[in-house]
């Protein structure tokens, strides 16, 4: 069988990162679950399709015209690498992530994308509901503090001004949203190495997943 990492964890926990070196490092196939919530967030907004209709955010998530080729998102041909990125696209992303419909329609999805030799599947359900049989599961989780200083300096380094409160306000938002929703809450899934990296590089967090993984 085909094996697969699943790396969850909270916004800027340093996941996104840490799953896409150890990716690399072990010629495995990268799964941005959060990207395919982005994308349909991002549908929606220009589609302007009302946040409260389950039943039309289900139908743009099931038909997605998306791919993802050398660390590039594309939907429908044009480049979405950045616009998925916006802190509106995030703050949509996850309110509709609430919605058992959306989520239902991007189940299949994201099974596709476990091929050999190896997936490193991240996000906030990988190991709880995506992928439960998972041999590694990780849990990733930083302060808040430790995450709204990481997110800052991810938007200054990009030349887009932000401020630490806003972000810790936006973090804490996001987290009581995906940790209380009813549907996949953000949970350590059964069996999770879990992994605080407040005082830890991404390449520390990357040597331990490799070691839990030859274990
Ligand atoms: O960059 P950040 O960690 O904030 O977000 P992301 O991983 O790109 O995911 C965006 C949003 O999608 C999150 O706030 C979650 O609510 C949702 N999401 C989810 O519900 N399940 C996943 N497997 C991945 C993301």
């Amino acid at each position: 069988t085909i094996p697969v990492i699943a790396i969850d964890g909270p916004t800027a926990s340093g996941k996104g990162t840490v799953a896409h070196r150890v990716a690399d490092r072990l010629g495995y196939h990268y799964l941005d679950s959060g990207a395919l919530y982005r994308l349909t967030a991002l549908t929606a907004l220009r589609r302007a399709t009302p946040l409260n209709d389950e039943h039309a955010l289900a139908k743009l998530a099931e038909h997605l015209p998306c791919s993802f080729a050398g660390g590039e998102i594309l939907l429908a041909n044009e480049n979405v690498t950045d616009a998925i990125r916006a802190e509106a696209v995030g703050n949509t992303a996850s309110q509709i992530a609430a919605l058992p419909a959306v989520r239902q329609a991007l189940f299949a999805l994201q099974l596709g994308f476990r091929k050999a030799p190896g997936l490193v599947a991240d996000g906030r359900d990988m190991g709880t509901v995506i992928f439960p049989h998972a041999p590694l599961k990780v849990f990733l989780t930083a302060s808040a503090d430790a995450r709204a200083q990481r997110r800052y300096k991810q938007l200054i380094d990009k030349g887009i001004s932000a401020s630490i409160e806003d972000l810790l306000m936006d973090l804490n938002a996001r987290d009581a949203r995906d940790t209380h929703r009813a549907i996949a809450p953000l949970v350590p899934a059964e069996g999770a190495h879990v992994l605080d990296t407040s005082n830890m590089t991404a390449d520390e967090a990357v040597d331990l997943v490799l070691k839990w993984h030859a274990a």
